[in-house]
């Protein structure tokens, strides 16, 4: 693993977005793994600085989501779907058909966990899969558990992560209580992972995850066993490491 530690959040976004287009530079057809949450709005602000100046070009890059709330569509706007156009896609000149974000609109769970895995191996796996973290160690919505979920699967949000994501919402009973995630194995077999993390509330689940045990009680920790994870964190968030 290679960590990369940054003074601040401009400072780790702006390492994070050089990893993403040295990718797309490289490899202008490749996969890209996208995240939301706060923590890669600075990256995707950085992505589509460098495109408006003409030195990215998305127009054959592919891209599949790791997740969205179930229930949720584009027409919500604390939807996945919603944030990813607000925050890069409706910027940037990528193909919408390129685009892939489970259907949280879909009410049939096995239906819908079926169809984006297989929206997965079509697109070829993961070039480059980019992650933020949960304060309980969860990786897209892989809560801690006592298995690691291998594919796409529902599952049943936890209070931590509930209590961590109604700051977006008007009240915490808006926070939907299920998720469709990108399971693990699809995670693992990304060919490179990219994970940030900034701030203090970070620097437990960073600790454990990369110098804990392996263990589906701390989802990121499978991490581990990856061979080419880049860790790009601040100060706070690598707090706890020596
Ligand atoms: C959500 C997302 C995760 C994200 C996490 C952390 O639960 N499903 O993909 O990593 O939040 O979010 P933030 O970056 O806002 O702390």
């Amino acid at each position: 693993m290679r960590i990369y530690r940054a003074n601040n959040y401009q400072e780790l976004s702006r390492k994070a977005a050089n990893i993403i287009s040295a990718q797309v530079i490289i490899k202008p057809n490749c996969v890209l793994g996208l995240a939301t949450g706060s923590s890669p709005i600075g990256t995707y602000k950085q992505l589509i600085e460098w495109y408006n100046k003409g030195d990215l070009d998305f127009s054959e890059v592919k891209t599949v989501n790791l997740d969205e709330y179930r229930g949720l569509g584009k027409e919500s706007d604390q939807s996945y779907v919603y944030f990813m156009h607000h925050n890069l896609f409706d910027h940037i000149n990528i193909k919408p058909e390129n685009i892939n974000i489970p259907d949280g609109k879909n009410p049939d769970a096995v239906a819908e966990c079926a169809r984006y895995d297989k929206v997965i191996e079509d697109v070829g796996g993961i070039d480059i899969q980019l992650l933020g973290i949960g304060r309980n160690g969860h990786i897209g919505f892989n809560e801690p558990g006592s298995a690691f979920e291998k594919n796409t699967h529902c599952v049943d949000l936890t209070e931590s992560t509930i209590e961590a994501n109604k700051r977006f919402f008007a009240s915490i009973d808006e926070v939907p209580r299920q998720a469709y995630t990108m399971g693990i194995r699809s995670i693992m077999h990304a060919k490179q992972v990219l994970l940030i993390a900034s701030g203090e509330d970070k620097a437990e689940a960073i600790y454990k995850s990369f110098w804990g045990p392996v263990t589906p009680e701390v989802p990121a920790s499978v991490l581990q066993l990856h061979p080419n994870v880049v860790l790009v964190a601040d100060d706070a968030a690598l707090s706890l490491v020596k």
